[in-house]
C-alpha cells in the first residue's frame, strides 16, 4: 500500500537539512529558477520509521530541460511499498519501487550485460528487500542503494528515466513495442500506400518506412517486383525468415486441379483473414501477382476489420460484445505435397486485449467449422450479430477494391485486414499470385534493428 506522506514534500514531520547542502540547493536554483521553490523544500525526515532524503544530481542527461537533477529518496525501510522519489531538473517527479530496483540492479553479479539477461533468480530475490541508505551516486550521475541483504547498487539517471513509471514514458515504450494504428475505411484509403521493390532491397530507410506503414495502416503494395517466382524469398531476406505453414513456405494460388483450398479456383471469396484454424495465425500477408487474368473480375477486396469493428461497437454495443464472446470453431483438413494436416483452432472473432482494445479479428465463413460451441437458445443472436458485422465490413463506405498488377506484392496485417477476391473467368493465359507469411515478430524486431541503424531513435 502506498503511503501518501512519503510522496508529499514539506509535511510537517520533515526538518531542514544541514546548511551545506542548503547552499549546494542554492546553486541549483540559480540554474533554473523553476527550483526556487521546491530547493527551499529541502528536508529530511526524523522520524525513526521514514527516511527522506533529497539530493543534487549534477548529472547531464540529454534532454535540455533536465540538465540539473535533484533527487529525492523516500523509503519505508520495513515497508512493503517503499518508493524511491525523484524530483528531476525539469520538476517533473517520479516514483520507482525498491522491489523493482533491487530486481533490477545492472551490476555484473545481478545482471549479465553480454546476454542482456538477469542473473537473480526469483528465489534470491526477497519480497521484504529494502534499502539501508540511499545516496547520489559517487559520480553525481544516479542514485547508489545499499540494501537490506547487503547488496549495493548503482542507477543512472539516463536508465532510470527510460524506465519511468508514467504516462509519458511508457507512451514511448508501447509506441517502441507497437505502432499506434492508423484505422482507415475507403475514403481515407483512396490512395493505397505503396513502395517500389528495388528501393525494399537497396535502402534501409525505405524498408523502414514500408514497414511503419504496414504496421500502422495495415497495408501497402510494393510495386515493380520482377515477375517471376521466387521474388518473395528475396524480399524476406531483407526482413526475416518465412512463416512456415502446412501450405509450405510460399505457395502458389492459381486454379488446380483437385484443389484443397477454395482460393485455388476461380470462385469469390468472401472477406476473410487467412488461417484463423491456427493457434498462432500468420501476422503478415504477401501475395505476388506474377500474372493476372484478363477482363473483368480477379480484383481484391480489402478491409480494416477493427475501423469496422470500431463502428460496430459504437453503433450495436450488443452485437459487438457477442462476437468478442463466443468462440468459433476453425478448422483445415487435407494433404498438401503429400503430407497429411488436420488443424483446429478456436478463436472470438472480434479478439479484445486487457484494455478492451481490439487485438485481432478472426474471421473466415470458408473456415468456419460446422462445430460450434454457441449456447443453442444464442446461436440465433450471435448470426445477427456476426451477420450485421459482416455487412458493415463489405459496405463500399469501409471495403476498397483493387486488382493486382503484374508485379504488384500487395501486404496486409493479417490480424486486422481482411482480403478477399472476386470470382473470375479465365479467357486464356493464367491468374498466378505467389503467397507466403511472415510473423509480427520479425516485423517489429526489423523495424527496431532499422530504426537504431537509421541513428533514427
Ligand atoms: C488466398 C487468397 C486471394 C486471391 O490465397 O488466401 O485470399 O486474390 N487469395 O486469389
Ligand atoms: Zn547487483
Ligand atoms: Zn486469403
Amino acid at each position: 500500500m502506498l503511503r501518501p506522506q512519503l510522496l508529499s514534500r514539506g509535511g510537517v514531520s520533515l526538518a531542514r537539512i544541514a546548511a551545506a547542502s542548503t547552499r549546494a540547493m542554492a546553486t541549483a536554483a540559480n540554474v533554473n529558477n523553476g527550483w526556487q521553490r521546491s530547493e527551499r523544500k529541502v528536508c529530511i525526515e526524523t522520524s525513526k520509521r521514514n527516511f527522506i532524503k533529497q539530493f543534487r544530481l549534477a548529472s547531464t542527461s540529454s534532454a535540455a530541460a533536465r540538465k540539473t537533477q535533484v533527487v529525492v529518496a523516500a523509503a519505508e525501510p520495513d515497508g512493503a511499498a517503499a518508493l524511491l522519489k525523484i524530483h528531476w531538473g525539469d520538476c517533473k517527479t517520479d516514483i520507482y519501487p525498491f522491489i523493482w530496483l533491487r530486481d533490477n540492479c545492472q551490476c555484473p553479479q545481478c545482471f549479465n550485460r553480454y546476454t542482456l539477461s538477469r542473473n537473480i533468480l526469483l528465489q534470491d530475490l526477497s519480497r521484504d528487500v529494502h534499502p539501508t541508505a540511499v545516496e547520489v551516486a559517487k559520480d553525481g550521475q544516479g542514485v547508489a542503494v545499499n540494501w537490506s541483504d547487503g547488496h549495493s547498487s548503482v542507477f543512472s539517471a539516463s536508465w532510470l528515466l527510460r524506465r519511468a513509471f508514467n504516462s509519458s514514458s511508457r507512451g514511448q515504450r508501447l509506441q517502441e513495442i507497437k505502432l499506434k494504428k492508423i484505422l482507415w475505411d475507403s475514403e481515407k484509403m483512396k490512395d493505397l500506400p505503396q513502395a517500389n521493390f528495388s528501393d525494399l532491397l537497396a535502402n534501409d530507410a525505405a524498408l523502414l518506412t514500408f514497414l511503419q506503414e504496414v504496421e500502422q495502416l495495415g497495408l501497402c503494395v510494393v510495386k515493380e517486383a520482377p515477375t517471376r517466382s521466387g521474388e518473395l524469398e528475396r524480399l524476406t531476406k531483407r526482413i526475416g525468415h518465412l512463416k512456415r505453414t502446412h501450405y509450405g513456405l510460399t505457395f502458389s494460388v492459381k486454379i488446380k486441379t483437385n484443389a484443397n483450398n477454395l482460393a485455388y479456383t476461380e470462385k469469390s471469396l468472401n472477406l476473410h483473414v487467412d488461417q484463423p484454424y491456427l493457434e498462432s495465425k500468420p501476422g503478415v500477408q504477401l501475395l505476388h501477382c506474377i500474372s493476372q487474368c484478363e477482363g473483368h473480375g480477379g480484383d481484391n477486396l480489402l478491409v480494416d476489420s477493427f475501423h469496422v469493428a470500431e463502428k460496430l461497437r459504437e453503433m450495436h454495443p450488443g452485437k459487438f460484445k457477442i462476437l468478442t464472446d463466443t468462440l468459433v470453431d476453425f478448422y483445415d483438413i487435407g494433404v498438401e505435397n503429400g503430407t497429411k494436416f488436420h488443424v483446429i483452432n478456436q478463436e472470438p472473432t472480434i479478439q479484445l486485449g486487457i484494455s478492451g482494445e481490439i487485438k485481432t479479428v478472426s474471421f473466415n465463413n470458408m473456415v468456419r467449422d460446422s462445430h460450434f460451441g454457441c449456447q443453442p437458445e444464442q446461436t440465433k443472436a450471435w448470426y445477427d450479430a456476426m451477420m450485421s458485422y459482416h455487412d458493415l465490413l463489405a459496405d463500399p463506405q469501409y471495403a476498397i477494391t483493387y486488382k493486382l498488377l503484374e508485379g504488384d506484392i500487395i501486404v496486409f496485417d493479417n490480424n486486422r485486414v481482411l482480403h478477399g477476391r472476386n470470382g473470375f473467368q479465365m479467357t486464356g493465359g493464367e491468374r498466378h499470385l505467389e503467397g507466403c507469411y511472415w510473423d509480427w515478430d520479425e516485423v517489429r524486431s526489423r523495424r527496431r534493428v532499422l530504426l537504431a541503424e537509421c541513428g533514427l531513435n
